[in-house]
């Protein structure tokens, strides 16, 4: 398990949306260098980049055409060895991002498994044996190359699948096995791209849809081999580098696939779900939602559960948000994003924070742009300061820009909000740095849930003697024990009797 782990707290960056250094209306990693002060400054000490590989952009990115070429958009493979060696003077991080399951129908091994004549990436993808051969349970393409046969894809259009083989063979005519030495080559190839990458400076890798890679897995354990080999790679060579997937499920992918973290997402009514993003027929019904919540135990047994299982063994990641999700302030306000705040980077795990969300961006519902859909609303750029262009993001044209910059009024910026002691991004930094300060909340102290009411009340208890309680509902509620050596505070505790009241929309974190 990588040392640094147990005190990371991450912050991922969408790069074309960060900070655009050339004026060409689309951030770079000249930009991330440049911001690398600022992201430290406010207690973030690990960077995750989206996608920075050559690519058509058809998925922002996650459509990749060369593993081993950083896009011209963001700048060279020298610019990101930079921007690893400028982090790592800071004292911090990077990890990349792999998409292992699926290229760009433009990346060269596609076009040459396309041919008709057989070549060396004939195997690499999943392909039937004529163009007729298509049962329609799976997501095959017919017609579209010389070669007479179907392709598989694993998301959009212009993601052909990976071949990592099938676990259950249905159609023995054309799904090789997952244990075939043909299509164990695809695997050692995405081995050799973590190689290259890491040799030249990254600290690991957030690994994209990582349960897809074998198909009729249904227990996912034929998959799981294949990181089996990616961490033995890890624990030999780069012990120091970690992998985090996005499976979600962290029981499968952290104890049998052996990922170091593994994400909570939305899917699955998760704690991300049920604590901040909770909208059922128009209501908002979020934990952090100061009226019709969800109950604290609804809202945290999941969570729980799933760290019940794989303590010792890994960590969980909870986000603030990310680049698939509506921003966190689309469902919460600020004072309840403050509390959700509270949690996220109280909890035992990995937490990440996605960038923008520590001022309150807004999401900002718009026509798609390279594959977003309603993702793109999650993706304008970063607001860095209210009294220059574009918010400070670039200096181009406004109808140059990558996405608009987000134009309504008090659009909230990084730089205004620094100078006000009480804004949203001085209480993030001040939760990032009692947690850096308090070992006893970070990444593997113990977890115990001392207080769980339906009233909304919450207590838990972290590492030796550090606890949080929240009340995020609108009417006060009694703790029964007294709550004096007080750390931080969101809203307001009132001693009362022999115990606390919080008052409505509070969360405290206290030594016991
Ligand atoms: C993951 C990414 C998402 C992308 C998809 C396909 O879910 O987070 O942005 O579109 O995989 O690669
Ligand atoms: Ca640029």
């Amino acid at each position: 398990m990588p040392k640094w782990l147990k005190d990371a707290i991450f912050y991922e960056i969408y790069p074309q949306s960060f900070y655009d250094t050339n004026g060409d209306g689309i951030g770079d990693l000249q930009g991330i260098i440049e911001k690398l002060d600022y992201i430290r400054g406010l207690g973030f000490n690990a960077l995750w980049l989206n996608p920075c590989f050559l690519s058509p952009f058809m998925d922002a990115g996650y459509d990749v055409q060369d593993y081993y070429t950083v896009a011209p958009r963001y700048g060279t493979n020298e610019d990101l060895y930079r921007l690893f060696k400028e982090a790592h003077k800071r004292g911090m991080h990077v990890i990349l991002d792999l998409v292992p399951g699926h290229t760009s129908d433009k990346c060269k091994w596609f076009t040459e498994s396309c041919k008709h004549e057989r070549n060396q990436y004939s195997d690499r993808y999943i392909w039937t044996n004529y163009v007729w051969q298509r049962p329609y349970e799976y997501p095959l393409i017919a017609g579209n190359a010389d070669r007479d046969g179907c392709y598989m894809l694993n998301f959009f259009l212009s993601q052909p699948a990976l071949n990592y083989g099938f676990k259950d063979i249905t159609h023995p005519e054309w799904q090789m096995s997952y244990t075939d030495k043909r299509v164990q080559a695809t695997f050692d190839e995405m081995m050799n791209v973590m190689r290259f990458w890491l040799d030249n400076g990254a600290d690991g890798f957030r690994v994209d849809m990582a349960d897809s890679l074998v198909k009729n897995d249904e227990d996912k354990s034929a998959t799981a081999t294949l990181w089996r080999r990616a961490r033995a790679m890890f624990d030999k060579d780069y012990p120091e580098a970690m992998l985090v997937s996005e499976w979600c499920n962290a029981p499968r992918a952290i104890n049998m696939a052996g990922f170091h973290c593994d994400f909570i997402l939305d899917h699955h009514n998760k704690l991300v779900h049920n604590a901040s993003r909770n909208i059922v027929n128009g209501v908002n019904k979020s934990y952090f939602c100061k009226t019709a919540h969800m109950s604290a135990k609804d809202t945290f047994s999941c969570y729980l559960d799933e760290l019940k299982q794989t303590k010792d063994n890994g960590y969980m990641s909870v986000i603030s948000g990310n680049h698939d999700t509506p921003r966190i302030s689309y469902t919460l306000d600020e004072t309840e994003t403050r509390l959700y705040f509270v949690m996220l980077l109280t909890l035992s795990g990995v937490p990440f924070v996605y960038y923008g969300d520590e001022i309150g961006m807004r999401f900002i519902p718009q026509p798609s742009k390279e594959g977003g859909y309603n993702r793109t609303g999650t993706r304008t750029p970063m607001q860095w300061d209210n009294t220059k262009k574009n918010l400070g993001f670039s200096t181009a044209e406004t109808d140059k820009l990558y996405l608009d910059v987000d134009r309504t009024k008090n659009a909230p910026c990084a730089v205004q909000q620094l100078q006000d002691n009480g804004s949203l991004i001085n209480c993030v930094r001040e939760l990032n740095a009692l947690r850096h300060a308090e070992e006893d909340l970070q990444a593997d102290g113990d977890m115990q849930v001392l207080v769980c009411e339906d009233s909304g009340l919450l207590c838990y208890k972290r590492g030796k003697n550090t606890a949080v309680a929240f009340n995020p509902t609108d009417k006060a509620l009694k703790l029964d024990f007294a709550v004096d050596n007080v750390l931080y505070c969101v809203g307001k505790i009132t001693p009362s009797g022999k115990g606390t009241t919080l008052e409505p929309q509070t969360a405290v974190i206290f030594k016991l």
